[in-house]
């Protein structure tokens, strides 16, 4: 495997003015690349231990969302496909491909029961404010589409494990190309308890200054 600090000297080179984000290669399935996080969002306190493991394969992304020290396994049962799982526990991701801030990006969600939530975000001026218009575009049949999910809780390791595909092709990544491809990615998750609902903790790999869709503190990532 390539070594990161000849990715991150690449990257210095084409663009000095990048913000300080993490960075993460990811290697073809089965090698994984892993990335860690326990800071919450935005004050950067503790919070639970969550992994991610990532790699390509020739139609799609494989993503393992691992949510150690799990205590409340919450989700809404009535919920189902594209529901707002994310008022509830979720793990996810939201995905651009390329090296710029995105405006238009993926959003991937997994609940506790394994239902998903996967659309494209349209943040129409990129500009922090209440009443800048923002757009959701469903992906209205994901098992069609490509995206797969597979989830295993244990309560007694306070574990919850989801495998999941996101295809490669919604990034016009042609089957088998995905080698040398750049993204812009960031990793989330909520903790909440049915006591503490709807008050949630939130964590991330790159937490931004204020909660979750701030795309300039999306991490870096390449498929080595
Ligand atoms: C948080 O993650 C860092 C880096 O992986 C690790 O060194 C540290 O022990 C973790 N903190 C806790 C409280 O688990
Ligand atoms: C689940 O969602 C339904 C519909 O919004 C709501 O009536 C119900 O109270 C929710 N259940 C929980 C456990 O929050
Ligand atoms: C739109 O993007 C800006 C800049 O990244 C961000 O501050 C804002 O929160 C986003 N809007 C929404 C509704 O997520
Ligand atoms: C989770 O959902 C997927 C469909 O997205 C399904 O294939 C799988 O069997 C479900 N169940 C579990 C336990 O992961
Ligand atoms: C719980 O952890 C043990 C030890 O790592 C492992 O053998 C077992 O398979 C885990 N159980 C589940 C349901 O993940």
């Amino acid at each position: 495997m390539r070594s990161i600090t000849a990715f991150l000297a690449g990257l210095a080179i084409a663009t000095p003015a990048l913000a300080a984000v993490p960075s993460l290669e990811v290697p073809a399935c089965p090698d994984k690349g892993t990335l860690t996080y326990n800071q919450s969002v935005p004050d950067k306190t503790n919070f639970p231990n969550t992994q991610v493991d990532l790699c390509y394969e020739d139609k799609s992304i494989s993503i393992t969302f691992t949510a150690y020290e799990e205590t409340n396994f919450f989700y809404n049962d009535t919920y189902t496909t594209n529901d707002p799982i994310y008022e509830y526990e979720v793990m996810e991701t939201f995905i651009s491909r390329g090296t710029a801030d995105p405006q238009t990006y993926l959003e991937f969600e997994i609940a506790p029961n394994n239902v998903t939530f996967q659309a494209s975000i349209y943040n129409l001026s990129k500009t922090a404010s209440d009443t800048a218009p923002f757009d959701t575009a469903y992906w209205t049949d994901p098992l069609t589409d490509g995206f797969t999910a597979t989830t295993t809780l244990s309560k007694p390791n306070e574990t919850w494990i989801s495998v999941v595909k996101i295809p490669l092709g919604l990034f016009n990544v042609d089957d088998g190309q995905a080698k040398g491809t750049q993204w812009r990615m960031n990793f989330f998750r909520t903790v909440v308890a049915p006591s503490t609902f709807p008050e949630q903790v939130l964590g991330a790999w790159s937490p931004p200054d204020e909660a979750f869709h701030v795309t300039r503190f999306f991490g870096r990532v390449l498929f080595v």
